[in-house]
């Protein structure tokens, strides 16, 4: 899938093209399924232009999982015909290069596999920088979607409480990933304050939905209070959380092992053909995502 300019999901066309080739330290697999995230309509349409230039015409896509079948050099860890999951460039295609990789658990469909990168990486980054530990209580604001799914069972998983925050449709959800559900909306603090008689050790901010002052409010201090998604956060003294240019790999790693034990998982709640691409980015874009949207090889 490739856009030659700007604008909404109509811009993605269904093209052939050459295959990329594995540069040294890279991987390319044959594509079983390619994740969405939040992050690739906001590129589509041009929001991020100015941080991060394309030369068009371009493709689109950050993760995917399916079977390696070209190895570049220094790589030692895969053969081809491994199945792995990672992420990449351009992996809304039947061919994609992947610059970080971790195998994909036997148990874990390709298709549950491919919406693994980037809330693992982005889960773990933002738990490891809020120094979530066991024992802490930590709100969850936007646990229903990609990378509140995975931040609130990894917070289980280390050992915290968790509260979890969420449309009124996705109580049962939230609660069945292991956090004490609640909705968001006027109140908030109230609510959150009456689930944690303890206080609120730690706040991450998913959805960036303008909460900031209130997750201040409920931790007591900025300092605990990490979002991914609201740039205002740093104005009320709390930091965001960025990826660009880490090593997403201990990560991949980290969340594969524990998706393998089936103590983890991101339900795939919506797929969509490649050719349909652009409808795929239209439901990622409503923000009420459950689980994880999948693009599927036609
Ligand atoms: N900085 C980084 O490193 C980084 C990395 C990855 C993603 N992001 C950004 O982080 C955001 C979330 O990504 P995602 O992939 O998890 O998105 P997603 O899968 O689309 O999920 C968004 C979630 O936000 C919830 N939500 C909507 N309105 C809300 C509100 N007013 N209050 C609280 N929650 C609300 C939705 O819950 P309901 O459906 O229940 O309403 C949904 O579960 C996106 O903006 C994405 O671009 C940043």
């Amino acid at each position: 899938m490739r856009f030659a300019r700007y604008g909404g999901p109509e811009v993605l066309e269904f093209v052939d093209v050459e295959a990329p080739h594995a540069e040294a330290g890279q991987i390319r697999i044959a594509v079983r399924a390619a994740g969405v995230n939040g992050l690739e309509w906001k590129i589509r349409q041009g929001l991020l232009e100015e941080f991060q230039p394309l030369r068009l015409p371009a493709g689109i896509g950050g993760d995917a999982a399916g079977v390696v079948d070209e190895v570049g050099d220094g790589v030692t860890d895969v053969r081809v015909g491994d199945a792995v999951f990672g992420s990449g460039q351009e992996t809304y295609a039947e061919h994609a290069v992947l610059t970080s990789w971790a195998p994909k658990p036997e148990k874990v469909s390709f298709e549950e596999a491919a919406g693994f990168p980037t809330p693992f990486e982005t889960a773990l980054r933002v738990l490891d920088e809020a120094e979530v530990r066991r024992g802490h209580t930590v709100l969850v604001n936007g646990a229903s979607g990609g990378v509140g799914s995975a931040a609130v069972q990894f917070a289980v998983d280390r050992g915290a409480t968790v509260i979890g925050v969420a449309g009124p449709s996705n109580q049962d959800y939230v609660t069945s990933l292991g956090a004490v559900a609640t909705t968001y909306g006027p109140g908030l603090v109230d609510r959150a304050r009456a689930l944690a008689p303890h206080g609120i050790d730690v706040a991450v901010d998913v959805a960036g939905s303008g909460v900031i002052s209130e997750l201040i409010d409920l931790t007591g201090d900025p300092g605990r209070v990490v979002s991914i998604a609201d740039f205002t956060a740093p104005a009320h003294g709390a930091r965001v959380s960025t990826g660009f240019g880490r090593d997403k790999t201990p990560a991949l790693r980290e969340g594969a092992r524990l998706a393998a034990t089936g103590r983890l998982t991101l339900p795939v709640t919506q797929t969509f053909p490649l050719p349909q691409a652009g409808a795929a980015q239209a439901a990622s874009a409503t923000g009420h995502v459950r689980g994880r949207i999948i693009i599927t090889m036609p």
